[in-house]
Order: structure tokens, then C-alpha cells, then sequence
């Protein structure tokens, strides 16, 4: 029996396999490699001893993805694969919408086609836009402001509406808040292609010497010192939320919704102090006006996962800079530099 997992080789992907293969399952990996490189799976397979196959295709090709589910006996999916970037999807609502639903229309189809029922779906605390209060529950309203957002949104809503349609489903889906961090191997990380969007890869890039400066979002925020709150959580208590996740929905049928966060905020100076602590590196940046679209404050009450779940994050603040840094110092310029190398080795 397989684990299928879409997005493997991405950045929740990657450390969501290096923990499945560790918990002895056995996995099958699907990505585009749009937005991911095939250097991270040779890593997981590195760091866990264990090979996997690995199909490189597109979800919005249904023939191919049909091959993968003959190819298998597929116990259960985790579906990790999207677009995700939140300025891109504003500018290219038509390529989101397209992208990311076609491709879970297919993944679903196939799924019933071939009798597979359980369904891990990587959701985001972006779905809950402007929190009327904090720290969030997954009682909440949901109402994202962005399309990205409302893929993942629309997408839970088509889940519900599937599970309704045929009890027979079991499925987990998880809204993660803002991972950071990486394997303590420094082996495999986050690796954006072009500028960062997001805060912890733009700092580390700017700790080697990779961006001059980093530059801060509006410090006029009602929080503590002005600038916005986010409840970082490390990828690798990411990962481990998605193997808790997997064995609720094979265990019984169902439709859960899950929180993965700290439950506690940090600034982004705060971010900056704690890393410049771990790093020994001095951050300097600069205070621009606000983000458009950003919030002042979002952090989860993440207590309906430790009481269904049994899990918990547990790695703070100081220990996700500390991994994000040495991810970033062994490897400057993420995992081109090893494709440049095994190019020239042929
Ligand atoms: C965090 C804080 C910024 C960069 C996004 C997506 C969300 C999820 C996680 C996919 C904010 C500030 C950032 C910078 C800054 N992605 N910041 N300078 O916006 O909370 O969430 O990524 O699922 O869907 O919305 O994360 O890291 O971009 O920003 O000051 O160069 O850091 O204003 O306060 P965000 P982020």
C-alpha cells in the first residue's frame, strides 16, 4: 500500500516524506517541478536511506495521473501540490483558479475511479482573511481576500460537499499558518525561486549577503511594536501534523478541519531579534508602508489537533531560525548549485 503525495518535492512536501518514510510508510511522489527541484527528493531519499518513485507530471494531465493510480495500490493521498503565491495570484486569477481546482477535480476523480478514498488536503490560515479576533479557531468564518486564498477556500468547500455526496471518504483537511525552519539535516529547506515573498527566506538571504537589506511591511500595525504578528511554525511540526492527520482519516471516514500553528505570535522584529541571536548575523532593514492585503494579527488556537490528533508543535521560535539559517548558510543558493553540479558531472 502507497502514500501518494502531491507537491513531494516542495517545501512542506519534502519534510512531509522525510517523516512518512521514517514512520515506514511507503510513498510515491507526483510534482511539475514548476516550482520545486528534483535535487530535494534525491535528498529525502539521502536523509532517510530509502528510494521512492517519483513521477514527474502535471495533475492537470489526467491520463498520466490515471498511470500513476494503475502503477499503485494507493492507500491513501496527500495532496500538497498548488500554486501559492499570493501577489501572483491577484495579478493571475484566471492561471490559480485553473491551476489549482482543475487539478484537485482531477485528483478526486481519479481517486473515486480507483476506489481511494482518503484525502490529506494542504489548506492555509489564509482562508480565514481578516480575523475578527485572535487567536483563531476552526470555528471561524472563512473569507479569504485573495485568490490564492479563495482556491483553497473553494477547494475545502468541494471536499465538504464530496464527503456529504459519499460518507465512504475520509478526509483531513489542514490549515497551516506560517511554516519556517528546516530539517535539521540542513539537507533540505525552503528555496523560492527569484525574490521572496515571504519574511524567513528574505531574511536569510539578506544573513549571506545574498539581499542588502530586508524590508519591513508598515510598522504602524496595532500590535506591540507596529509591525504584524504571524504564528511561525517549524516545517518539521508541520510535518508531523500531516502524519497525525493521515492516520485520523485512515483510521475512520469523515471530513475534519485542523489548525497547524503555535498558537503564538511573534512580530516581525521579533523574528529578526531571535534570528540575529541564533545567526550572530545582523539584519538591517528598512520600514516601507504596509503590504497590501496584509493583516496585523493571525495566530491559531491549534488545540482541536493536540485533542484529536495528539499533536502538538513543539519547537520554538529560536529553533526554527536556527534551522532556517543553517539550511541557508550550507546552501547559498538553495538547490541550483547541485543541479549545476550534476549537470557538470553528466
Ligand atoms: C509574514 C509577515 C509581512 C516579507 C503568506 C501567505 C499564506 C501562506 C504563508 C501559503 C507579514 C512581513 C514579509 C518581507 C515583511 N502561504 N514581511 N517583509 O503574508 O503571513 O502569509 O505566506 O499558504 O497564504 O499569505 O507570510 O512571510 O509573507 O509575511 O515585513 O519581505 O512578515 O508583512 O507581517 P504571510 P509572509
Amino acid at each position: 500500500m502507497t502514500i501518494l503525495v502531491t507537491g513531494g518535492a516542495g517545501y512542506i512536501g519534502s519534510h512531509t516524506c522525510v517523516e512518512l518514510l521514517q514512520a515506514g510508510y511507503d510513498i510515491a511522489v507526483l510534482d511539475n517541478f514548476s516550482n520545486s527541484s528534483p535535487e530535494a527528493l534525491r535528498r529525502v531519499s539521502e536523509i532517510t536511506g530509502k528510494e521512492f518513485p517519483v513521477y514527474a507530471i502535471d495533475l492537470l494531465n489526467l491520463d498520466e495521473l490515471d498511470r500513476v493510480f494503475s502503477n499503485h495500490t494507493i492507500q491513501a493521498v496527500i495532496h500538497l501540490a498548488g500554486l501559492k503565491a499570493v501577489g501572483e495570484s491577484v495579478s493571475s486569477p484566471m492561471h490559480y483558479y485553473y491551476s489549482n481546482m482543475t487539478s484537485t477535480f482531477h485528483l478526486c476523480e481519479t481517486m473515486s475511479k480507483y476506489g481511494v478514498h482518503r484525502f490529506v488536503f494542504s489548506s492555509s490560515a489564509t482562508v480565514y482573511g481578516l480575523p475578527e479576533s485572535v487567536p483563531i479557531t476552526e470555528k471561524f468564518p472563512v473569507g479569504a481576500t485573495n485568490p490564492y486564498g479563495r482556491t483553497k477556500q473553494m477547494i475545502e468547500q468541494v471536499l465538504q460537499d464530496l464527503y456529504a455526496s459519499n460518507p465512504a471518504w475520509g478526509i483531513s483537511i489542514l490549515r497551516y499558518f506560517n511554516p519556517i525552519g528546516a530539517h535539521k539535516s540542513g539537507r533540505i529547506g525552503e528555496d523560492p525561486s527569484g525574490i521572496p515573498n515571504n519574511l524567513m527566506p528574505f531574511i536569510t538571504q539578506v544573513a549571506i549577503g545574498r539581499r542588502d537589506q530586508l524590508t519591513v511591511y508598515g510598522n504602524d500595525y496595532p500590535t506591540s511594536d507596529g509591525t504584524g504578528v504571524r504564528d511561525y511554525i517549524h516545517v518539521a511540526d508541520l510535518a508531523q501534523g500531516h502524519l497525525r492527520a493521515l492516520e485520523k482519516c485512515l483510521s475512520a471516514p469523515g471530513l475534519d478541519i485542523y489548525n497547524l500553528g503555535t498558537g503564538k505570535g511573534y512580530s516581525v522584529l521579533d523574528v529578526v531579534r531571535a534570528f540575529e541571536k541564533v545567526s550572530g548575523r545582523t539584519i538591517p532593514y528598512t520600514v516601507v508602508d504596509r503590504r497590501p492585503g496584509d493583516i496585523a494579527t493571525c495566530y491559531a488556537d491549534p488545540s482541536k489537533a493536540q485533542h484529536e490528533l495528539g499533536w502538538k508543535a513543539v519547537r520554538d521560535i529560536e529553533e526554527m531560525c536556527e534551522d532556517s539559517w543553517q539550511w541557508q548558510l550550507r546552501n547559498p543558493e538553495g538547490y541550483k548549485e547541485m543541479v549545476t553540479t550534476s549537470q557538470a558531472n553528466g
